[in-house]
């Protein structure tokens, strides 16, 4: 058995697996090689080909436990009929969302439209060696919502007026986005990922009187349907701070992914009989190596006896400088 889905689903805490959010991305000059040539970032995401070979860009160079495909959340939203432009300093931007059309979306048209990712998966499968977990992903529901309907108002909150006005038209689409991400799961695990992982990356930014219905429940529906299927599923409920305890009450995934706002020995005493992911701060991998190994053996001792898998609190920032990786892969293997 593959070490991640081990620690997953036996809760083995003698090994500890290591990847890494964003592993393959701007950080490593093979993939800015590759991205200087293709401009426009879906289309990026829909060849095949390219996508799989940076899928494997690091596997390459590290000696990581797995592989996570290379494909954006919003192929999501790309699919269902709204154009999605990444700017240069500014996020993603989304055209304005056709509400009847996502209705109507045939689903048969949505698999067409993203069956480069799925090709990639298959043939990154191929391509990897048997012992590495393959990662296949989405967005939460909310977090894909935030988006759809723009109601981000600047990097760390959300329109609130915005959102009341919107209520009605969120349900509707929260409730499409289900159907849909259930088949998403779906084709990528037929294509030959082996684990789930569903980042709900603004669930910070809910008011606690929307958290039971736009965070809590639309997880735990992906999350019963991971189970229904026998793929592992990791969640990323990102900002919920104690919040996370609640949401593992309620959710109940294989795995956890804490954010380095989450006090790793807190999570250990509160969320328990569960595989906690990652934590440290992405930011001080941008330090010296003396604070980077101090930082690492925090989470290591804390999750020594635990079921562990090392990772950050969120992706690997363009900064960061490849040998960072290279050696902290090697001091989380060597830890005793
Ligand atoms: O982790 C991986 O290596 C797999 C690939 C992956 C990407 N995006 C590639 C990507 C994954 C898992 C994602 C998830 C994703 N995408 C999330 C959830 C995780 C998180 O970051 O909170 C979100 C919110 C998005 C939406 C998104 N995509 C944003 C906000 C941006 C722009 C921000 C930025 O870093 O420029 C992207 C673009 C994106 N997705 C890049 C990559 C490698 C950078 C694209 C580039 O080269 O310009």
């Amino acid at each position: 058995m593959n070490k991640l889905t081990d620690c997953l689903i036996n809760k083995n805490n003698s090994c500890k697996p290591v990847w890494f959010m964003r592993q393959a991305g701007r950080y490593l000059p093979e993939f800015r090689a590759i991205r200087s040539k293709n401009k426009d970032f879906v289309k990026l995401c829909l060849n095949s080909n390219l996508s799989s070979e940076i899928t494997l860009q690091p596997i390459k160079r590290f000696n990581l436990d797995a592989a996570i495909i290379f494909s954006d959340i919003l192929m999501v939203p790309y699919a269902l009929g709204q154009d999605v432009k990444f700017i240069k300093n500014e996020g993603p931007i989304l055209s304005k969302i056709n509400i009847k059309q996502v209705q109507q979306e045939q689903n048969i048209n949505f698999k067409k439209k993203l069956k480069p990712v799925y090709n990639a998966i298959a043939k990154t499968r191929k391509n990897l060696s048997k012992d590495k977990d393959l990662i296949s992903f989405v967005g939460a529901p909310w977090t894909l919502v935030v988006y759809m309907l723009g109601l981000k108002k600047n990097k760390d909150s959300i329109d609130l007026d915005l959102l009341e006005k919107k209520k009605d038209e969120i349900k509707i689409i929260l409730k499409k986005l289900n159907e849909y991400l259930k088949i998403h799961i779906e084709n990528q695990v037929n294509a030959g990922a082996n684990i789930v992982q569903i980042f709900d990356s603004w669930a910070g930014l809910l008011p606690e009187k929307y958290i039971n219905d736009f965070c809590f429940t639309p997880n735990k529906k992906l999350v019963q349907y991971c189970k229904s299927i026998n793929v592992p599923v990791i969640c990323f409920p990102k900002g919920l701070k104690d919040g996370y305890s609640k949401f593992l009450k309620e959710v109940n995934p294989d795995g956890l992914n804490i954010d380095y706002n989450v006090d790793p020995q807190w999570a250990k005493d509160n969320l328990n009989n569960i595989c906690l992911q990652g934590g440290m701060n992405p930011k001080i991998l941008l330090m010296n190596e003396k604070n980077i190994f101090e930082e690492a053996s925090k989470y290591l001792e804390i999750f020594k006896n635990y079921p562990y898998i090392f990772n950050l609190g969120h992706g690997v920032l363009p900064e960061t400088d490849p040998t960072t990786i290279a050696k902290l892969v090697e001091f989380v293997r060597n830890y005793k």
